[in-house]
């Protein structure tokens, strides 16, 4: 029998996500702020599931609870990192961090990703690596342990301040709401603020990229805990056991998502009608919106 994902009722099409003008933001200052991205509610509860953790940090957090679980396709990021990876999107590292007053350790400057042979040194017009994060505690001010950071210096391979907590002249300080999202892209230039308040930060990172870039919390996703999970998250979370299946997805993997309402299906595509329809490049929105 063969299958017909576009006729599947249980595929879905993808969430909204960047806007032309939330791209320029982004591909401008490295990274994107979004208030009020979570539901009151929800970033409390995000908040109460990250103080019932006995650690102040872990990673591969999204099989612990089921808040975290929920939020693997949560529809205010996924379909931003959508746009970006399409169909090849992976989870690559969930992690909580709790940052308590006068917390001696705090990350100095740095990027995150690989140091040695950045992500920089291949691309330049569209991150390797997402990072989004979630803030739950209110971070009204500065010296709150504060998320550091040089807007715009995602393109920068060197910062004289690196491995330091020397202030540097363009940094800013994440001052938002619970409930705010922000996205990161890979390579930008940041640190954490003192923590000199009476109030322990509390924040959520999901980091996204291509299936064929490696995760960095975890080997492998538990296959059989991934089967359980609603569709789109089993997919993205590419818990497979043959390694190459994150280069070449299973066709029951294809498509991810629906094309969004208004958005070309694979119409102009100049395959033969004996292509399997998992085998077919699907342009992200980013390519179709470069192409265009
Ligand atoms: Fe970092």
């Amino acid at each position: 029998m063969p299958h017909h994902p576009h006729t599947d009722p249980a595929i879905a099409p993808a969430p909204p996500g960047f806007t032309e003008d939330s791209w320029a933001a982004f591909a401008r200052d490295g990274i994107l702020v979004v208030e009020d991205a979570l539901e009151p509610a929800t970033a409390a509860a995000l908040s109460d599931a990250v103080a019932a953790q006995a650690e102040n940090n872990r990673g591969h957090i999204v099989g612990d609870d089921a808040r975290f679980t929920a939020l693997i396709d949560h529809p205010a990021h996924v379909g931003h990192v959508y746009d970006v990876y399409g169909e090849m999107l992976k989870l690559l590292r969930s992690e909580y961090v709790r940052r308590a007053p006068g917390g001696a350790v705090r990350n100095a400057w740095h990027f995150d990703g690989p140091r040695l042979l950045p992500f920089s040194a291949f691309a330049r017009s569209a991150p390797l690596r997402i990072k989004v994060g979630y803030w739950l505690t209110p971070l009204p001010r500065p010296a709150m342990g504060n998320l550091v950071y040089v807007p715009g210096s995602h393109h920068w391979d060197h910062l004289p301040q690196y491995h330091t907590h020397e202030p540097h002249p363009q940094e800013r300080r994440l001052i938002v709401r619970p409930g705010a999202m922000t996205l990161m892209w890979g390579g930008l230039w940041h640190r954490v603020d003192t923590n000199d308040s009476d109030v322990t930060r509390h924040n959520v990172f999901l980091e996204y990229g291509p299936s064929w870039l490696v995760t960095s919390d975890r080997l492998l996703a538990d296959p059989q805990w991934a089967e359980t999970l609603p569709r789109e998250q089993r997919i993205i979370m590419r818990a497979y056991r043959e390694q190459n299946q994150c280069v070449k997805p299973p066709s029951r993997d294809v498509p991810l998502f629906l094309p969004r309402p208004g958005e070309p299906v694979e119409a102009k595509q100049p395959y033969a009608d004996h292509v399997p329809s998992a085998l077919r490049k699907r342009p992200t929105w980013l390519e179709r919106r470069i192409w265009a």
